[in-house]
């Protein structure tokens, strides 16, 4: 086990079926060896720093139907809310005076969010904070309106996978298309956006064999960003009685991540965090260097519930900032608080800083 991972750390990729004895074989001792091979990836790039994005969920209204999430259209449960433009400018008002510079929108698919406001939204951001990046995180669209927002000043979209498999995808996203979604990713890269994609770990009927065509795909797509948390049932959805995933297998996976694509920005989740206390930490020390700390007016935190017990929608929502500073410092990591673009990006980091002065021994 340790030559293989020492060669996923050497030459950042390994054969799929070695990936795949990897993640089935792999004892306790091997699995801290993966993620201290993962850190001292990370560090090479990234150093300690944490990139911190200031995260504006904006709607909850949704127009498709994945079976995992609690706001897809058909829950009717779900008390709907959207932010106006004025509230939208309020979060990033707050977030700027904490020092974000990156903010993250995000939302359902949501028809009354037409291209107009979307890119008036980009607009006002960026006008009132030119200093800042935006990302976008509100689905598949069209290659026109990516252009749009694209040209508005959006700079970076996240949009997972999900999962690389045609007929896991189609089984959980009735009536979507597989390859709509793989073209959605194709056509942000060709726009110029930073791209994130990323998938789930813990649906049911996924296996290790669909682990590792997530990681080929990533591996050969080479995003700039790549979200990866665990599933967690949500009570008003087809697969509440479901198992959520586990700790120890997303944190593997994102060690192997780092591995395959050592300059990827790669977020702790909330997810992660909400399935176990340390869960944004241990995965900081498997290679993750980035949070979201939640930036939505307190009162409709709750509602964006994509799955059950999410934390930093309760009575801890107010000290959030605070709580996941304190955590990523004690940690031993140091808050980074600027846009923190992708290495390739960042002319700073990419021109003489740690990325060129900092060599593999
Ligand atoms: N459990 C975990 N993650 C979820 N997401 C949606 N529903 C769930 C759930 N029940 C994730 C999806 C989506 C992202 C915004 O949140 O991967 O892309
Ligand atoms: Fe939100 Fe701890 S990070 S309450």
């Amino acid at each position: 086990m340790k030559k293989l991972i020492d060669d996923l750390y050497k030459y950042n990729n390994l054969e799929d079926d070695k990936l795949l004895e990897l993640l089935k074989v792999m004892d306790k001792e091997d699995i801290a060896y993966l993620k201290s091979k993962a850190l001292d990836t990370r560090k090479l790039y990234y150093g300690d720093k944490v990139y911190l994005r200031g995260l504006i969920e904006f709607t909850n209204y949704c127009s498709k139907n994945c079976i995992y999430c609690g706001i897809q259209s058909g829950n009717k449960y779900a008390k709907r809310y959207r932010l106006t433009l004025e509230q939208i400018l309020k979060c990033c008002e707050i977030g700027y005076s904490l020092g974000y510079r990156t903010f993250v929108l995000q939302g359902g698919e949501d028809k009354y969010y037409t291209d107009e406001k979307i890119v008036e939204i980009i607009y006002e951001i960026k006008n009132k904070y030119p200093d800042c990046a935006i990302t976008l995180s509100i689905g598949e669209k069209s290659y026109d309106s990516y252009k749009r927002y694209f040209e508005a000043g959006a700079d970076r979209y996240l949009l997972r996978h999900e999962t690389a498999d045609k007929d896991l995808f189609e089984s959980i996203h009735p009536r979507a298309s597989f390859e709509n979604r793989m073209n959605c990713l194709k056509n942000l890269k060709e726009i110029g956006y930073q791209v994130g994609a990323g998938f789930m770990i813990g649906l049911p009927n996924q296996t290790y064999e669909h682990y590792v065509k997530d990681l080929r795909f990533l591996k050969e797509f080479d995003p700039h960003m790549i979200g990866v948390g665990p599933f967690i049932p949500h009570k008003d959805t087809l697969l509440k009685d479901e198992k959520a995933g586990s700790l120890e297998l997303t944190t593997i996976l994102l060690a192997i991540i780092r591995l395959l694509l050592p300059k990827v920005l790669l977020p702790a989740t909330t997810a992660l965090g909400t399935i176990d206390p340390m869960g944004r930490e241990e995965a900081l020390k498997a290679g993750a260097n980035v949070v979201m700390p939640n930036l939505s007016p307190i009162d409709v935190r709750e509602k964006y519930s994509l799955y059950d017990g999410k934390i930093c929608t309760g009575d801890e929502a107010a000290e959030c900032r605070m709580c996941i500073e304190n955590r990523i410092k004690k940690t031993g990591f140091t808050l980074d608080s600027s846009r923190g673009d992708h290495v390739m990006y960042n002319k700073e980091l990419a021109l003489g800083g740690l990325y060129e002065s900092n060599t593999k021994s």
